[in-house]
């Protein structure tokens, strides 16, 4: 392996900027060449490409988003599109992609393997923490991490006024941060994508708070929960508890800025140094990740084709310590 590109694709995650530190750094301690592209797929086909070296990934390590930039690209979804990426790799004699992101990046990453024979290895980050292969993503520590400390606050306007709130995080339709961020936070109630959602049950989990005269609630809502999110939750439940001051706050893209945690900037730095080393070695078309804190890679069409599921000890836990 001589030159190899690295990009950061899809909904950026604090870390991503670590990871594509450690691949530049390891690429450069075997002497390999290191190409960065600029907004994903998009700069692959529109030919924004980088020269980096050692020093253009300094001091970057500690900083949320993505110095390569990040986007969605619906001109990679053609066959078209994906053709001209190719063309644009051989055209800089790149001889492997280090595609960091989610399962739609490592969708479009194995395409470019399949159809054009483009060497591949997948990095997982996103702050869904929605991919097998690997216990966690980049990124999900520090989403959980600033989702908790926002619901903290809330916690305290909460009980300083007596109100309930429906509190809303991300997760896509997965329910990893509301899960964690639930239990971190002694929330009272946590509705979960994974988990049937019945309104006539919150109520009445509500309604028994209320008698326990638990003057303040928490529910934390994941985005993609059946019932579509707090608004609609609000909606649904909002006159049997009038005379509850209920609010409700939805965290939004707080949780995909800001400085990546010390598990973050570790995890993404073995997972960006371990993709370097496993083209070395030959491989293609898998996934790095950590698993019970060993390097463990998976194939891509595997990682693109399963779901991850939720802890059912923690979903239980949640229920008993509420
Ligand atoms: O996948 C990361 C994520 O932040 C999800 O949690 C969320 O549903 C989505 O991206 C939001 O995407 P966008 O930034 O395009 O609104």
């Amino acid at each position: 392996v001589k030159t190899i590109a690295v990009l950061t694709s899809g909904g950026d995650s604090p870390g991503m900027n670590a990871a594509v530190r450690a691949v530049v750094r390891a690429a450069a301690q075997s002497e390999i060449n290191v190409y960065g592209v600029k907004h994903g797929y998009y700069g692959l086909i529109h030919d924004e490409f980088v020269e980096m070296d050692t020093h253009s990934v300094s001091n970057i390590i500690q900083r949320g988003g993505t110095i390569l930039k990040s986007a969605r690209s619906e001109e990679f979804r053609t066959e078209e599109g994906r053709k001209k990426a190719a063309d644009n790799l051989k055209k800089y004699n790149i001889d492997a992609l280090v595609a960091i992101g989610g399962d739609g990046t490592f969708t479009g990453a194995n395409l470019l393997s399949k159809e054009h024979g483009v060497n591949a290895v997948g990095v997982p980050a996103t702050i869904d923490n929605d991919i097998i292969g690997t216990d966690e993503t980049i990124g999900y520590d520090s989403a959980l991490n600033t989702a908790l400390e926002a619901i903290d606050k809330i916690r305290d306007t909460a009980d300083a006024h007596e109100r309930m709130f429906l509190v809303e995080v991300m997760g896509r339709d997965t329910g990893f941060i509301a899960l964690e961020t639930s239990i971190a936070s002694g929330a009272e109630i946590a509705l979960l994508p994974e988990e049937l959602t019945n309104v006539e049950e919150v109520k009445r989990q509500l309604n028994n708070m209320l008698k326990e005269q638990r003057r303040s609630s928490l529910v934390v809502v994941a985005e993609g929960d059946e019932t579509g999110g707090a608004i609609k939750l609000a909606e649904k439940i909002k006159d049997d508890f009038s005379q509850y001051d209920m609010r409700v706050c939805i965290l939004g893209h707080i949780q995909r800025g800001g400085a990546p945690t010390a598990r973050d900037r570790v995890l993404a730095s073995r997972l960006g140094a371990a993709a370097v080393k496993v083209l070395i070695e030959g491989h293609s078309e898998v996934m790095v990740g950590v698993v019970n804190n060993s390097l463990k890679l998976t194939p891509m069409r595997v990682a693109i084709s399963k779901k991850k599921e939720l802890d059912h000890s923690l979903i239980e836990l949640a229920k008993i310590l509420r």
